[in-house]
């Protein structure tokens, strides 16, 4: 990965974590109470996690990887961000929830990280960042044991291709749908938990198709158990979207029904 896309985009996710911590949508506050911050679809996925061991992969500052924790599993979150890295550190001791943290480039884990999990985990958020998904799928593959899961759940490769822009008031194609080798420049304008916060950082960003995503998965020798697709979407991606009362994010009834958000699970053979 080209230095400087690497250096702008942990700039960003550093000056993000920032923020994060203090926002109401990721709620440290209810976390610190004792509130479990994973939705009803990874929930239900995935089922029972007490006694398993799990890796998150690009666990940002590690509320999800501490819910895992306060589920039973045992939990190791990495990402490259060393603010995310060094927050989730701080929740871990302050809550006395055991974790293991690891800040890496997620290609370079491999080489800091030793042994093999139950599950390997990744949601919401995570694939825009990776501009090789060969590369990332084998280090999934590398990370699990022989029968051990990988699960995603993330926002589908084809509501990309829509103006996400704040402005926007309908599904415009604004970009494309198939991968390319070389990034998308972003200006970021506040961050996905706060519109308006004083934010801009450039970042780059890569599009990955859904056949790109299964074809680097089978590659590395993952077996595809099931791929399911939904409606609504855990953040407002669509400045005209609305909140059910369930917390997810939709289109307005006015609009058909397109994918918005997929689920994946596959088994390393
Ligand atoms: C949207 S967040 C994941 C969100 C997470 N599911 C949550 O809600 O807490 C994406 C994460 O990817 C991390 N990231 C981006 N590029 C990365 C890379 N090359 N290696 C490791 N982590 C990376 C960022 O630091 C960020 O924490």
């Amino acid at each position: 990965m080209n230095d400087n896309y690497l250096k702008s985009n942990r700039e960003l996710w550093d000056a993000w974590t920032r923020l994060h911590v203090k926002s109401k949508f990721y709620d440290v506050d209810g976390f610190k109470a004792g509130k479990i911050r994973l939705d009803s679809v990874v929930r239900e996925n995935l089922g029972d996690v007490a006694g398993k061991s799990l890796l998150h992969l690009q666990c940002h500052f590690g509320l999800d990887t501490l819910s895992w924790a306060r589920l039973g599993a045992r939990v190791t979150g990495a990402d490259f961000s060393e603010e995310a890295i060094a927050q989730a550190r701080t929740l871990s001791a302050e809550l006395s929830i055991p974790a293991n943290f690891v800040c890496a480039n997620i290609y370079d884990l491999p080489s800091v990280l030793s042994g093999e999990f139950d599950i390997v985990f990744a949601s919401h958020g995570v694939l825009p960042w990776l501009p090789d998904l060969q590369t990332w799928a084998k280090v999934i593959a590398h990370f699990l044991w022989r029968g051990g899961a990988f699960y995603i759940v993330e926002s589908h490769p084809f509501a990309h291709v829509f103006d996400n822009g704040d402005d926007a008031t309908d599904l415009r194609v604004c970009y494309h749908y198939f991968e390319s080798s070389e990034p998308i420049k972003c200006e970021a304008n506040g961050s996905y938990a706060d519109r308006d916060a004083d934010c801009h950082i450039t970042n780059y960003q890569w599009d990955h198709s859904m056949s790109e995503l299964l074809n680097a998965l089978l590659s590395a020798g993952l077996q595809i158990e099931y791929l399911r697709e939904y409606p609504f979407l855990a953040w407002k991606m669509f400045a005209f979207m609305e909140q059910d009362a369930d917390g997810w994010w939709r289109l307005p009834k006015r609009f058909n029904q397109i994918p918005l958000m997929f689920s994946l699970k596959a088994i390393k053979k």
